[in-house]
Parts: structure tokens; sequence; C-alpha cells
């Protein structure tokens, strides 16, 4: 891959950013999910340099962020009223709806399927970008590939430096995990991928539709949304996760032996007696509540890595709201299947 010069632009600078993207380049941005890697959406070319710069496989079809519901229904060949009634619901936000593409897409964008991803960022610097673009702009995480996504201008400075034309500053991303992905078919709402738009919100946006967790099910044949057969949001360090403290406390008499290990516990169950109960060096990162623990767990996967933690130890939260995709990227960076 050969060396770009990456600037670092501010947030008042986004023309120059649309500018970079309109002639073909890369730039790294952040939305309130996750920072992106953008190429603009129409352009093979450039679309192309993102699965480079990335080191992802090519048949993992790319994202399509757009400003508005016009510029939406440019890529899109048509909506049905449900999909209408989610974007109404939730868009801009943190939702992505596969649907019909239409012309102005290239394959490459969608790994040759019929279908693209769209999704509106609400995150104020990526909606201002996409507004000064007026065009489409396909935009993966801005991780590589195999990696947990970046959430923080550091991260992302540390997986694209070199790679891509420019990264824009932008605080800690507000939600922390990738926007849901969702499909509709006919009755059915199929779950491609869990995020911070829940099944039960979505179910109350579009009653008449079953949701289907297609997230959930083995993996025969071709799986319905490409990325979920590679290994994803692995740090370096070894993820285990547990369900009770009781479990905690014997892992760590296990772990602390091999080194630094970092534990990702409940704010309210970290007493002084747990943690003197925690031997050797435990590095515990204490969340208030679920949208906190969403909301850091990558830059936690990335802070644990750095201080050369060998394992980390994290609770699994339950099953409902926000826990569910939560519990997805946690089983995946631990390896596990999803339950
Ligand atoms: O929050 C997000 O969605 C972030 C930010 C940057 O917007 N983007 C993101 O993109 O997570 P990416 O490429 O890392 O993940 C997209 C997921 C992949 O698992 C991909 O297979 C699936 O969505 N996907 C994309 N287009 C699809 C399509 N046409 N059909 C089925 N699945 C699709
Ligand atoms: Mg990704």
């Amino acid at each position: 891959m050969a060396h770009r010069n990456t600037e670092i632009l501010s947030i008042g600078e986004v023309h120059r950013a649309a500018r970079i993207l309109s002639r073909g380049g890369l730039v790294v941005f952040p939305t309130e999910t996750v920072w992106g890697l953008g190429a603009d959406a129409r352009n093979r070319e450039a679309c192309c340099h993102i699965f480079e710069a990335k080191g992802r496989p090519q048949d993992n079809p790319l994202i399509v962020h757009v400003a508005d519901t016009a510029i939406l229904s440019s890529v899109a060949q048509s909506l049905c009223p449900a999909e209408e009634a989610m974007i109404e619901a939730f868009m801009p936000g943190p939702l992505t709806l596969v649907v019909p593409r239409s012309s102005i897409i290239p394959e490459e964008v969608t790994a040759g399927l019929p279908d693209v991803g769209v999704r509106m960022p609400r995150e104020p610097t990526a909606r201002a970008l996409l507004r000064e673009c007026g065009f489409p702009v396909a935009a993966p995480s801005a991780n590589r590939s195999g990696k947990p996504s970046p959430t923080t201008l550091e991260m992302a400075r540390a997986a694209m430096w070199g790679r891509v034309d420019a990264i824009i500053e932008g605080p800690p991303c507000e939600v922390g995990l990738e926007s849901t992905v969702v499909r509709v078919r006919d009755k059915e709402l199929h779950i491609l991928r869990p995020g911070a738009v829940t099944p039960e919100q979505l179910a109350r946006a579009v009653p008449g539709l079953t949701p289907v967790y297609s997230y959930l099910k083995p993996r025969v044949g071709a799986p319905c949304a490409p990325g979920l057969k590679y290994p994803h949001y692995k740090p370096r360090a070894k993820v285990v996760v547990v369900d009770r403290l009781g479990e905690l406390i014997d892992l760590a008499q296990v772990v602390h032996a091999e080194g630094t290990y970092g534990v990702l516990w409940p704010a309210s169950e970290c007493t002084p007696e747990l943690l003197s109960n925690l031997p050797g060096n435990a590095r515990v990162r204490a969340y208030e509540d679920i949208e906190a623990y969403a909301r850091q767990l990558f830059s936690w996967f990335h802070e644990l890595d750095a201080h050369g933690a060998l394992t980390i130890i994290a609770r699994l939260p339950d099953d409902h709201g926000l826990g569910r995709a939560l519990r997805n990227r946690l089983l995946k960076a631990a390896g596990g299947v999803a339950v």
C-alpha cells in the first residue's frame, strides 16, 4: 500500500475534507458510533482504496453515509413503508438500513450485492462533512480489519496514520459501538448487527414486522451480512467474559500469575473489598451504567493493550436493550459464538 501524508483537520475545516473526498481521497471522520474511513461512494477507485487502507476482504460491503433523505433516496432504488418509518424514527442516528441499491453506487461498494447499507449519522462533524460533500460517502469503521473500531481520535490516528489523506478531529464517540444494521424481508425485520438502536425500539417503530435475530443464527452457507463471518473486535489481550462476581475472583486467581490483566466491571460492585481481593496487577475499569460500558469498551481494549495486559476479564451484561449489542461485541472479542 502506498504511503499517504496524513493531515489532521479541525472541525472548522470540513470544507477541506470534502474537497479531498471529491478528488478521490480518503478521510477519517468521527460519527456518534465509531470513527469512519470515508471515500466518495460514487467513485469506484476511491472506494477500492478503502479496502487497501483497512486490509479488508473485498467481499465485505461498505456502509454508505448520507446527509439527508434526498441523498438517501438517490442511493436506494426504492423504499418500502416500513423503511420510511424507520428513517423517520431513527435518522439521523445509529441505524443502518440495508436497501436495494441504485445505479449511482458502484458494485465495489456493496461487494457485488444488489443491496446497500445506508446510514445518516447525527454527530455534528459527520453531518457538517456530509452536507458539505453533497454526495454519499462510503465508510466502514476506521480500524485495521479484525481490530476493535476506533472510538477516540487517538485510536483513529493509531490505526490510519500514513494510510489516509486526512483525519478530522472530534471528541470520543457518544455511543461507542457500531450502528444497528437491519433489513426488511417480507413481514420480517432482520437484525444483522445489534447496536444502540435496540430491537425493543425498532419493534415500537415498525410494529407490523416480526424481529428476526439474524446475528444469532448459526452460520450456514453465505452469512446475510458478509462481515459476520470475519473475526472482529479483537484486542491483543485475550478476552474472557464472565457473568458473576464469583467467576471474576476465580479467574483472577489464575490469570494474575501471567502478568497484568484488565477487569471491566460495574462500578456498583467495585467495592474496596473486591478490589483488595483481586491479586497481582489488576487494572480495573469500572462503568456506571450500560451506556458508559458501550461508550468505553473499545477504548478500554486499546488502553489495556497499551498497558501490556495479557487478559481482559469482562462482565457480560444482560441480554436486552443495549446489552444485546455489548454481548455481541464481547463474545466476538472473546472468540466465542453468540448464544
Ligand atoms: O456505526 C457504523 O455503522 C460505522 C460508522 C463508521 O458508520 N460503520 C461500520 O461499518 O461499522 P463496517 O463496514 O465496519 O460494518 C458494516 C457491517 C458489516 O458487517 C457489513 O457486512 C454489513 O454492515 N453490511 C454492509 N452493507 C451490507 C449489505 N449490503 N448487506 C448486508 N450487510 C451489509
Ligand atoms: Mg467494522
